[in-house]
């Protein structure tokens, strides 16, 4: 008996190390569980309320825990005066979570993300964002509302401004660049902060371009189009995800427990937590999907809406709903949880606060603004360039700078340009003192402003340009005229300025358009009549002299666009990665197409110009059929033919020609961006597998179908090398 019960005594020791190694709690859930079992409902309900700013009034708020993150407070001596009375006056001592939008950068502005985008460069993006961490924890925030990953196809939607545009691939590469660059290896360094995706989900589809309007859409394309950002986001590690404002198919996002609970974390293993998008809680009320706030909070809090950004809804409602039994504790344990996890990775329970001695060195750093310099030359596209006009050379005689925009600071910062300074901007006509040899004369005149009808000043742009060798034209959009709640029903160049570059025009002086703006624009005039035309965007602080490298040659342009340009806001939504339909346009009438507009963008996703020129040839597969689950490489050769160096973004586009459901006419499945020496070739290499040739199902099911298909290896949406293969 005794031998038994040895043995028996042996093997209970055996599984209790075993529960204890592998069950162990780790250190920080142990300490977090520790601090949820002290803390009482009113504490935990606390934690998931977000207000922004702050005011003397709400020192008694945050010293009775009531508040568990602050938005739009920064600086090192402001948090951390806040963040004594949450750690050193309050009964549990939670540090708060600060967060501000850094969209793109904190007080080093960098060309804004759709900008960005068109450099094609997740290094690129990454190496932004982790200087705008940097930036940012210095100035001791935590968190940022970044990146926006909203696929946006239709321009009149402001927000277009925001994103990377409208491909789903090239959207996902950079989301996921992007929550790398913000959060670093380690998210409790000094120079790292917490990002957030958003805006979950679809909002880019806004009916008619038109902010907050509601979003109608199948399984399908939410699958197809809009989840892969966040997914790639999730992916990489995103510790937060805010949802949006909009409704999904007659389902608040902000209210949806398909998107939040069964996609976010049943399909991807979401383990962050989501902040409602400001007052989206409240919200439900006006959607007239909640009777009132209580119902809000309760269906919010059910969906998987961990925190209240500016809602004061579940600091109004929760305590009520959980005591009648409406809400059930776990619920708010679970967000508790999740936010509490997140304060405790970025460090705030062992450092909460910042040394305000380092701020002023690492902001604006001389590094990061050589950075944003850097950045925002390749993200400029040149979209035509006839005759060669551009580069100029640096020893012209005279140069006339014309516009409403090129002395205009503010509209340099475009969108979102969180603690970025006006007076940090160098602007165009800086830039080229700067460059220009001494030589040189420049004379400046505005000509109109960008909005009103006023062209009482054309004459003086007239004459200046008269007495010039060549015309630069700094002409778009004001910074206010993209980003949140600022769609516009039309797409021309606002006010005068088309009129006055045709008074530019017909000086007969060569003219250089310079595009400042948040969105694509319709410009056929332009396009038609004038030589070279730069697209900048909104460029940054450092966009001055980034304009400058370019125009001047010292940077030979290499952006690609990311979204379609159209010929005029009809055509919108408008993207290169449409269906074919049963009657793609022809010169037959019953086609689908427009009795007064071409069928095609006036610029196609994924066009952009250099100074050189580049031949692709040779396109070559490994084999022309593969087995399903097979993989083929697809190989060009491309040669710079001309007489400088340059890059080139090399895309590889992909149709399934037969599915069960009907696919688009192309897909970017890749891109490569290389760089050439003058007669210098390089061979490019895509693998195509079924990564590359499956699709979603309405359920979310990611299925590869036999078939034939065709791909491209090219320059652009709209060109390239076509080979097809069989999927068998
Ligand atoms: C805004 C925006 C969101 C932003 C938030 C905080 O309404 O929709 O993108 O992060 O409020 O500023």
């Amino acid at each position: 008996m005794k031998v038994w019960k040895s043995i028996t005594v042996f093997f209970v020791a055996i599984f209790l190390l075993i529960v204890s190694v592998y069950g162990q709690e780790s250190p920080t859930n142990a300490k977090i569980e520790t601090l949820l079992s002290r803390m009482t409902l009113e504490d935990k309900i606390g934690q998931l309320n977000q207000h922004s700013g702050f005011s003397e009034d709400e020192i008694e708020a945050v010293k009775q825990g009531q508040i568990g993150s602050l938005l739009n407070v920064a600086g090192a001596e402001q948090t951390n005066r806040i963040q004594r009375m949450a750690v050193e006056e309050s009964r549990m001592g939670i540090p708060i979570l600060f967060g501000i939008d850094v969209i793109h950068g904190f007080r080093t502005i960098f060309p804004i993300p759709l900008a960005q985008a068109c450099a094609w460069d997740p290094d690129l993006v990454r190496q932004i964002e982790a200087i705008a961490a940097k930036e940012a924890r210095a100035a001791g925030i935590h968190w940022t509302f970044s990146p926006m990953v909203d696929i946006a196809r239709d321009a009149r939607w402001g927000r277009i401004a925001e994103g990377a545009g409208e491909d789903p691939y090239l959207g996902s590469v950079l989301a996921a660049a992007r929550v790398q660059g913000f959060q670093g290896m380690d998210v409790s360094s000094s120079q790292s902060i917490m990002a957030c995706v958003k805006h979950y989900v679809a909002y880019g589809q806004a009916d008619a371009g038109r902010d907050y309007n509601r979003v109608d859409v199948s399984r399908k394309t939410l699958y197809e189009i809009y989840l892969p950002p966040f997914k790639a986001g999730v992916e990489a590690g995103v510790m937060s995800v805010m949802s949006a404002f909009n409704t999904i198919s007659g389902i608040p996002a902000t209210a949806n427990p398909f998107t939040l609970r069964e996609v976010l974390r049943g399909q991807w293993g979401f383990g962050g937590f989501v902040v409602s998008d400001w007052g989206s809680i409240q919200e439900l009320v006006v959607h007239g999907f909640a009777a009132n706030g209580a119902d809000a909070a309760q269906k919010a809090l059910q969906a998987g809406v961990d925190m209240d950004m500016m809602g004061h809804i579940y600091g109004s409602h929760l305590l009520e709903l959980v005591c009648t039994g409406d809400v059930p504790s776990s619920l708010v344990d679970e967000a508790v949880r999740r936010i509490l996890t997140a304060k405790a990775a970025l460090g705030l329970f062992d450092q909460p606060y910042v040394d305000p001695d380092k701020e002023g060195d690492i902001l604006l750093h001389k590094d990061h603004l050589a950075y944003a310099r850097h950045a925002a030359g390749r993200s400029m596209v040149l979209l035509k360039n006839e005759n060669h006009l551009l580069p100029l050379h640096k020893n012209m005689k005279s140069i006339a700078v014309i516009g409403p925009l090129f002395d205009s600071k503010d509209d340099y910062l475009g969108t979102w340009a969180c603690m970025g300074r006006s007076e940090d901007v160098v602007t165009i006509l800086e830039g080229l003192r700067n460059n220009v040899s001494s030589g040189t004369t420049i004379q400046y005149a505005k000509g109109c402003n960008v909005l009103d009808e006023d062209n009482t000043d054309f004459a003086e742009a007239v004459t200046i340009a008269e007495q010039s060798d060549v015309v630069i034209a700094v002409v778009g959009e004001s910074c206010d005229m993209s980003g949140e709640a600022a769609s516009r029903t039309q797409l021309d160049l606002p006010g005068k300025q088309r009129e006055l570059l045709e008074a530019l025009h017909e000086t007969g002086t060569p003219i250089v358009v310079v595009l400042m703006n948040g969105r694509p624009l319709s410009i056929p005039w332009v396009a038609e009549h004038i030589p070279a035309i730069l697209e900048i965007w909104h460029p940054g602080v450092q966009g001055g002299n980034a304009v400058a490298d370019v125009l001047l040659g010292d940077t030979n342009p290499s952006g690609k666009l990311t979204v379609s340009f159209p010929w005029t806001v009809g055509q919108c939504p408008i993207y290169y990665n449409h269906e074919n339909t049963g009657r793609p346009a022809d010169e037959n009438k019953y086609t689908s197409k427009y009795l007064d507009c071409p069928d095609t963008p006036l610029f196609p996703f994924g066009h952009g110009l250099s100074y050189t020129t580049f031949e692709y040839g040779n396109l070559r597969l490994s084999q022309d059929a593969i087995e399903r689950d097979g993989t083929l490489t697809v190989r060009a050769d491309i040669t710079n033919t001309g007489a400088v160096e340059g890059e080139e973004i090399v895309q590889l586009y992909i149709r399934d020609m037969i599915a069960s459901l009907v696919r688009p006419v192309k897909e970017l499945k890749g891109f490569q961006k290389i760089h050439l020496r003058p007669g210098e070739k390089k061979t490019v290499e895509f693998s195509i597998g079924p990564k590359e040739t499956g699709f979603y199902d309405p359920e979310g099911r990611f299925i590869v179908q036999p078939g034939d298909f065709k791909l491209w290896i090219a320059w652009n949406s709209a060109d390239g090398l076509e080979g097809q293969f069989r999927l068998q």
